[in-house]
């Protein structure tokens, strides 16, 4: 089975040992490629939406994987003692949901977490390096012509500056230029929406400026 460049890149992040916890399975491909691919890490795929799984089981039956992969119908990892080595992953959701479900407990408990969220990367990063995390890897796919971010976090201590935590150190780092210039182009395609005609860049980047400080404040 093909996974979507997107699902293959959040795979590319799980290591061979520890539980793969995928939260927010619902169509369960991910679970698929990993049981397929012989990993010998335990699978369980939850969701909050009976009927995702329902879709999920089937496209394990369809895929004779039916035996390898543990199903749980739960909002977020409520249902689920997590152990040290689990690799929990959460893709395809908006930021503030992935936060929802990842709470200081939670967070406490796990190591290592896998996210592709839709939204919010700059909070998404700082949230989990408050609670102890740092970005192991990123990558950038385009896919359906849309831009995807997939962060790998471990624990740990790292200071980052704050363009680090909005662009992402490591996609800095590796120099993601198509990337960057896509989100330039936005926004100044968003800021000359909110100016209208006159272009006060100064104004606006010091707003941003706030923004991102009332973000942290209210973490
Ligand atoms: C857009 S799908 C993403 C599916 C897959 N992870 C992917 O990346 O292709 C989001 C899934 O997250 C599930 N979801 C949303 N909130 C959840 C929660 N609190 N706990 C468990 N699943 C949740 C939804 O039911 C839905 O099936």
């Amino acid at each position: 089975m093909k996974l979507m460049d997107r699902l293959e890149a959040v795979a590319s992040f799980v290591w061979e040992d520890g539980r793969i916890i995928d939260v927010g399975s619902n169509h369960g491909y991910l679970c698929i490629y990993f049981a397929l691919n012989k990993r010998k890490n335990d699978i369980i795929a939850t969701d909050c939406n009976p009927k995702s799984l329902w879709e999920a089981e089937k496209n394990f039956k369809r895929y004779q994987v039916e035996d390898q992969i543990q199903m749980l119908v739960a909002d977020g990892l409520l249902e689920i003692e997590i152990k040290p080595d689990d690799q929990i992953i959460l893709a395809g959701m908006g930021t503030k949901t992935m936060m929802g479900i990842l709470t200081p407990e939670i967070l406490k408990k796990g190591n290592h977490f896998i996210l592709q969220s839709n939204n919010h990367l700059y909070l998404l990063r700082t949230y989990m390096v408050k609670h102890g995390f740092k970005i192991a890897h990123e990558k950038v796919v385009y896919e359906r012509q849309k831009y995807y971010v997939i962060i790998d976090f471990v624990r740990g201590m790292e200071d980052y500056s704050e363009i680090q935590l909005r662009y992402g150190p490591c996609l800095l780092k590796q120099n993601e230029m198509d990337y960057f210039t896509f989100l330039y182009e936005k926004k100044k395609a968003h800021m000359k929406q909110m100016t209208k005609s006159s272009l006060d860049l100064d104004s606006l980047i010091k707003e941003e400026v706030e923004q991102l400080k009332k973000i942290r404040e209210n973490l």
